[in-house]
């Protein structure tokens, strides 16, 4: 099992790169399911989720052909319209599958995900989205299995609370589906617009995609598209705070700062320099005093959760108290232990994280529990004095491409051991 090896204690400068989305794409991904006609996806992150997802629809039916960064996937037909446990376990996003199976033949089969490091996890507001639909569900042998003989049929369904795959596995439920579908309650996070436009240009009829209310008229078939991802604004948040906490000069090109309002506000109240350079670059500039301020994680365009243990790294070193609010999974305070293992002083209580800095982080072995937690121990670990490691990084590997050969441009004294 790899893992890094970090000598803390140099601020990061010069230019990092940001790559597609992986939670744009793995949608996306799965969208190719819907039409027998190729589909060409450009900007694919090379990252371990992306290959499982690929492995998936391989499995499925599809034809992938892989060229550096596009990936084009043509699925004459399906063969075994399923999701098996195996893949499911190591990746929750497999049941994105569910809505275009079923759309496209009418039946699926998609293994429940079971726990999770960072909640439970569950997928019922998509189940009860496809039954909304017409889907016939049946829940056996920890399978979900669900079918359609005669089609979806439009319908409202109002989600009882904010759900972003469940979001994308609707809409590519109802793009085939008969009538008109509405989504109320729904997801209006930038992977869910990115979807949305690939589905426009597969043919699909979707209006409102970005706002709490999503039309779907259905069509009777879908085209092959062509479509670019748009960029990792979680990956780019990272290597925003990775240039705050290490007092660096950092510019983050290729993202879009568009999506990064909540974290760069938050940056900006803790007295953190950050500038746009132009329409794909974010300078941040650190080095002054960072000041503590509190946090809470909400759905688009609040403050996304999948910065939160990220940013509770960059308050460790932070004047005063924060108190970081964690309201969108129920156990994703992992990286606090680890964080503590090298210095900083966080209570927990309940969803909430207390964090009182600044505290000098020392380096430490450290394990890495999920995905944005392994981010935020190499965070601490630029930081610290001494030495880190960092067991478990294939967690890190799921989402992020290469990062330790991108911080390592940059300045970070990291390393990859077997
Ligand atoms: N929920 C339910 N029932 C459902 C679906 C969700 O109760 O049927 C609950 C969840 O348990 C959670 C909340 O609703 O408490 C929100 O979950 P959501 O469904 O929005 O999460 P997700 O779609 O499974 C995506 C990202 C996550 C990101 C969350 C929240 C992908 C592939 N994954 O997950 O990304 O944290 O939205 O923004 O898009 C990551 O990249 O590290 C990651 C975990």
């Amino acid at each position: 099992m790899d893992k890094f090896v970090i000598t803390g204690g140099t601020a990061l400068q010069g230019e990092i790169p940001t790559n597609g989305s992986k939670n744009s794409a793995l949608p996306a991904l799965a969208a190719a399911l819907l039409t027998e006609e190729p589909v060409i996806l450009h900007r694919i992150p090379h990252v371990r989720d992306i290959r499982t997802m690929q492995r998936l629809l391989i499995d499925i039916g599809s034809n992938a052909e892989v060229d550096g960064e596009t990936v084009r996937l043509e699925t004459a037909r399906v063969v075994c319209p399923e999701a098996p446990y195996e893949l499911v376990k190591t990746m929750r996003a497999s049941s994105l599958v569910l809505g275009p199976l079923v759309a496209r033949c009418g039946r699926a089969r998609v293994s429940l995900p079971g726990g999770c490091a960072i909640g439970a996890r569950p997928i019922n507001l998509h189940i009860f989205g496809l039954e909304q639909l017409g889907a016939r569900i049946n829940q056996t042998h920890g399978y979900i299995e669900a079918e359609a003989p005669d089609g979806l049929r439009g319908a409202v369904v109002h989600f009882d609370r904010i759900t972003v795959t469940g979001t994308e596995d609707l809409m590519m439920a109802a793009v085939l589906a008969k009538g008109e579908t509405v989504l109320r309650n729904a997801a209006c996070e930038p992977e869910v617009v990115d979807l949305a436009g690939l589905l426009v240009s597969m043919g699909a009829q979707i209006e409102g995609a970005g706002t709490s209310t999503i039309r779907i008229q259905g069509v009777e078939r879908l085209r092959g598209a062509e479509h670019t991802i748009i960029p990792d604004r979680i990956e780019a948040g990272t290597f925003l705070i990775a240039g705050a906490i290490t007092g660096g000069d950092l510019s983050v090109t290729g993202c879009n700062p568009e999506h990064l309002g909540a974290l760069v506000s938050k940056l900006q109240q803790a007295g953190v320099d950050v500038t746009q350079q132009d329409a794909t670059t974010l300078r941040v500039r650190g080095g002054g005093r960072i000041r503590s301020v509190d946090m809470t994680t909400e759905e688009y365009p609040g403050f996304a959760t999948d910065l939160q243990a990220q940013y509770m790294a960059l308050m460790t070193q932070a004047e005063g108290i924060a108190i970081v609010m964690e309201t969108i999974f129920e156990n994703r305070f992992m990286h606090a232990q680890e964080l503590a293992r090298m210095g900083a002083n966080i209570r927990l209580e309940g969803r909430q994280a207390i964090i009182a800095g600044p505290r000098e982080l020392t380096g430490a072995g450290v394990i890495a529990s999920d995905l944005r937690a392994s981010a935020s121990l190499v965070l601490g670990a630029l930081v610290a004095r001494g030495e880190t490691v960092i067991d478990r990084v294939y967690h890190i590997d799921r989402g992020y491409e290469k990062i330790e050969a991108k911080l390592a441009r940059v300045g970070a004294k990291i390393r990859r051991v077997d």
